[in-house]
């Protein structure tokens, strides 16, 4: 069996094919880097530069893999949760392929996705207990099965990744701010600055960032002469430190209410082996490293997809509806794309 993927739910348009025996055939990634300049995504370029690249990106990702539209099995797209206009985009390009050509399509919750694009590149068995945390989500869950997960806790305000392009926008550091503040940090001393570790101590998985993100504005605008962080005279070394003060402060936050949610996880799944970290932040090498010490300690294994498959792209869409079609699951062409999509079907946000 062959699927086809479409990812096109925030900034990048994305097309993969996987098979049935997790062999991925092809995985074309385009970033649309129209947004660099506006420090963030813009949803309406998103949802143009999409239309406009779509096809070719499907198309190589046909070609890549050798294989026509008459040799797949089922497409799979985004369908939610997202930016709205670039779902739409790439879920109507699915469903045009799919009844044209006769295939079922199927609608993937990017979360999901996210979740599932471990067990593509590794034996990981449900149930596991899963971080993901990304630009526009950050949540911990027990994955229970496909379609199957019971939320523990989530970020009352921004979402991890959020909060490093933030920090690094502060900082005129170029988006994403991600992957750039994990470079500066490798040179920067974790202790110069002191910043806040917001929800640490408190019962329960739920997190927040907004704090720290406040916090490390007044750090920032203490380097200002006018107090406008716009101002701020920052000598590289300045951002490097200050790079490593807030990725230690995010990343003793993630740890520290993860291991809340081991202990409830440990309690209810006794024999379970997995601890998996997924979606853009799950690319940063040392999160996995503090995740791996903090495993350890509770003999679970962390699980986590490779680096280029953390980050949005098509192989994950394409491996979850890989899944979905094995358990025969797929979607009518009536199907409305979804802004909002909880993994957590008793939530309603
Ligand atoms: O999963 P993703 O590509 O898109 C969403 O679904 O949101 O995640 C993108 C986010 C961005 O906020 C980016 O800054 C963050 O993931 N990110 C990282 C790293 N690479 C990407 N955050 C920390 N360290 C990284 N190496
Ligand atoms: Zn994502």
């Amino acid at each position: 069996m062959l699927v086809l993927g479409i990812e096109s739910s925030c900034d990048e348009t994305a097309a993969a094919v996987v098979d049935d025996n997790k062999q991925l055939l092809s995985s074309v990634v385009y970033s649309q880097s129209e947004h660099q300049v506006f420090g963030g995504v813009v949803p309406e370029i998103a949802a143009r530069a999409h239309l406009e690249k779509a096809p070719a990106v499907i198309q190589k990702a046909l070609d890549k893999a050798n294989v026509c539209f008459q040799d797949l099995s089922a497409v799979a797209a985004s369908a939610g949760p997202g930016l709205i206009g670039g779902v739409i985009v790439g879920v109507m390009m699915a469903k045009a392929i799919a009844a044209v050509h006769h295939l079922p399509f199927i609608a993937i919750n990017h979360l999901e996705a996210h979740a599932l694009t471990v067990r593509l590149t590794e034996e990981v068995d449900f149930p596991y207990l899963l971080l993901l945390t990304s630009g526009g989500h950050c949540q911990i869950l027990i994955a229970e099965g496909i379609g199957r997960f019971t939320k523990l806790g989530e970020t009352l305000d921004d979402a991890a990744g959020e909060a490093f392009d933030k920090a690094a926008k502060m900082m005129g550091i170029d988006y994403p701010g991600g992957p750039e503040i994990e470079r500066y940090a490798l040179k920067g001393d974790p202790q110069r600055f002191e910043l806040p570790r917001p929800m640490v101590g408190k019962p329960g998985c739920d997190l927040s960032f907004s704090g720290l993100k406040t916090a490390l504005r007044w750090t920032i605008e203490s380097f200002s002469a006018d107090g406008q962080v716009e101002h701020a005279q920052l000598t590289e070394q300045d951002k490097a430190d200050l790079c490593a003060c807030f990725q230690n402060a995010v990343l003793q936050t993630l740890c520290s209410r993860l291991k809340n949610g081991i202990k409830i996880f440990k309690k209810k799944y006794p024999e379970a082996k997995h601890l998996v970290v997924a979606g853009g932040v799950a690319a940063n090498k040392a999160l996995r490293q503090d995740l791996e010490s903090l495993v350890k300690k509770y003999k679970l294994t962390l699980a986590a997809a490779p680096i280029n498959l953390c980050t949005d792209n098509g192989a994950m869409v394409a491996w979850a509806g890989m899944e979905h079609l094995q358990a025969g699951l797929s979607d009518p062409l009536d199907f409305s794309p979804r802004p909002r999509w909880p993994l957590d079907p008793s939530c309603k946000k």
